[in-house]
C-alpha cells in the first residue's frame, strides 16, 4: 500500500485521504512516506476495510480505489477475494452521488467475475454506470508495476454511482 495514497494526498491537498490496509508493514511505509514527505492529510486505518465500514457508516467518499487486491488465483480460494457481490453493493452504497470506485486487477478471472457482479439483477436496483478505463488514469502502483513487468494484462474499470 501506499503509492496511489502518496500521489492522491499531493493532488488533493485539501481533502482528506484514508488509507485502508490490515498489514502492519504496509501501514508502517505509509507512515514513513508521511513523515518524511511532511504530509498531513492522509488517515489511515489499519485494519480490514469491512471494519472500516461496519465502524464508520457515515463516512462517504468521493472516490475509492481497490487496486490489485489479492487475487487469489486458485479456484478452491476465489471464496476469500475481497471484492464479491455483497461486498461490492456494501462499498460503492459509501460513494458520495456522483462518486468513483476504482477497480484494477491482471486476474482475468477476478475481472470478470466483478463484471459478472454488476450485470447482477442486484445492481440493477442501484443507479450506477460501469466502464473500462485507460490504464494513465491511475497511479503506477508496486503490483501494477509488478503486472506490467509480468506482462500481464491490467483491467481497469470505473464505477460511478448516478
Ligand atoms: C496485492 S496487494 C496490492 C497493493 C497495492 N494496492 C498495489 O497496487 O500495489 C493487496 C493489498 O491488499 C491488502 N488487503 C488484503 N485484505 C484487505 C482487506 N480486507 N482490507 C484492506 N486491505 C486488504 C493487503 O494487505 C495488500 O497490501
Amino acid at each position: 500500500m501506499g503509492h496511489n495514497l502518496i500521489e492522491l494526498s499531493k493532488n488533493n491537498l485539501k481533502s482528506q485521504i484514508v488509507g485502508i490496509e490490515p498489514f502492519l508493514n504496509g501501514v508502517a511505509s505509509v507512515i514513513y512516506s508521511c513523515v518524511k514527505q511532511n504530509i498531513d492529510n492522509i488517515l489511515v486505518y489499519p485494519d480490514p476495510v469491512e471494519k472500516f465500514l461496519e465502524k464508520y457508516k457515515k463516512i462517504f467518499f468521493k472516490e475509492i480505489f481497490i487496486l490489485f487486491p489479492d487475487p487469489w488465483h486458485k479456484k478452491k480460494h476465489h471464496k476469500r477475494r475481497l471484492v464479491k457481490l455483497p461486498f461490492l453493493k456494501n462499498i460503492v452504497k459509501r460513494l458520495d452521488k456522483n462518486g468513483k470506485l476504482y477497480f484494477a486487477t491482471d486476474n482475468q478471472d477476478y475481472f470478470e467475475s466483478v463484471q459478472d457482479c454488476l450485470y447482477s439483477k442486484d445492481f440493477k436496483k442501484i443507479p450506477i454506470v460501469h466502464k473500462k478505463i485507460d490504464v494513465k488514469h491511475l497511479g503506477q502502483t508496486k503490483y501494477f508495476l509488478r503486472a506490467k513487468k509480468l506482462g500481464n494484462k491490467v483491467n481497469f474499470l470505473v464505477i460511478v454511482k448516478s
